[in-house]
């Protein structure tokens, strides 16, 4: 595998190249990444990963510095999986001056949800992934549906600016007990650790009301937020909406079977952990 740092020589490497499959990611690699680059080698060669953790996409009060690097770990990880260039660019490889223009989402995506509880994430994220984009000129791009939210921005991102990169999502990988897999579970205390499944299993039960007909969805929301409140969880949403959209859905959404799924973010401790399951 190349490891590669510079914009220049990727573009150098990649030359002539044109059913490249990217992954881009933050590091610390876990089987949900992998099970990534295995997604991308079903629909593209080479493999191209990224490892890039992304000032732009941190609140000034997140956890930017103290965000878990496993660089050499990484790299051992993805030269198993066949992956043909890493591409790990400093700051300064890829903001070489200061990124002024940005991509900003349009205000009813991107500044819900995980937008309202992180005011310009989602800006920083859909920067990154075009300039990314720019870099490796993918034919296809893997994501992970873990992060719904960040798959659909891009996926519409990458619609509106005709970019020739398709969008593939990847199902979220599970531990055993239901946890799904994120670099941020590295956080949690033991104690905290054997807590974090009861997310999914929230969102099992929410998913379960509805399915059985339930369509009074402030009121299994609430009840969602004060069974993880009582349990210590200190949650910012439990919210069902449409999956195209992102939208709640409204009685006549309910009458005509709408697509749905049940988004969530809870801090668990000083961990905070984001889930969600497709109804
Ligand atoms: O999902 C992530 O790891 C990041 O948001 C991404 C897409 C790599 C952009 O920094």
């Amino acid at each position: 595998m190349k490891i590669i740092s510079s914009i220049e020589e990727l573009r150098d490497q990649l030359r002539g190249q044109l059913r490249t499959a990217f992954v881009p990611t933050m590091g610390n690699l876990h089987e949900g990444h992998l099970s990534l680059m295995r997604l991308a080698r079903r629909h593209g060669d080479p493999v191209v990963a990224s490892i890039f953790v992304n000032r732009l996409q941190f609140g000034p009060n997140e956890d930017f510095d103290k965000y878990p690097r496993s660089f050499q770990a990484d790299v051992d990880k993805l030269e198993k999986e066949g992956v043909y260039v890493l591409f790990a660019p400093t700051e300064k490889d890829l903001y070489p001056e200061p990124q002024e223009y940005r991509v900003r989402p349009p205000d009813d995506l991107g500044n819900i949800l995980e937008g309202e509880f992180r005011p310009g994430f989602f800006t920083g994220v859909t920067t990154v992934v075009l300039k990314l984009f720019s870099c490796v000129q993918p034919k296809v791009a893997v994501f992970g549906k873990k992060d719904y939210q960040q798959l659909m921005i891009i996926r519409n991102m990458s619609k509106q600016f005709a970019l020739p990169t398709e969008i593939i999502a990847a199902e979220t990988w599970r531990a055993e007990d239901g946890l799904a897999l994120s670099s941020r579970n590295g956080y949690l205390t033991e104690a905290e650790r054997a807590e974090a499944p009861v997310l999914y299993q929230t969102l099992n039960e929410v998913a379960q009301e509805v399915r059985d007909g339930n369509t009074n969805i402030l009121e299994i929301e609430r009840r969602a937020m004060e069974k993880l409140a009582k349990r210590q969880w200190n949650p910012d949403y439990v919210s069902i909406r449409k999956r195209d959209n992102l939208q709640a859905p409204s009685a006549s959404d309910f009458a005509q079977n709408a697509e749905l799924v049940v988004l969530t973010a809870a801090k668990l401790g000083n961990t905070r952990l984001i889930d969600n399951l497709e109804i």
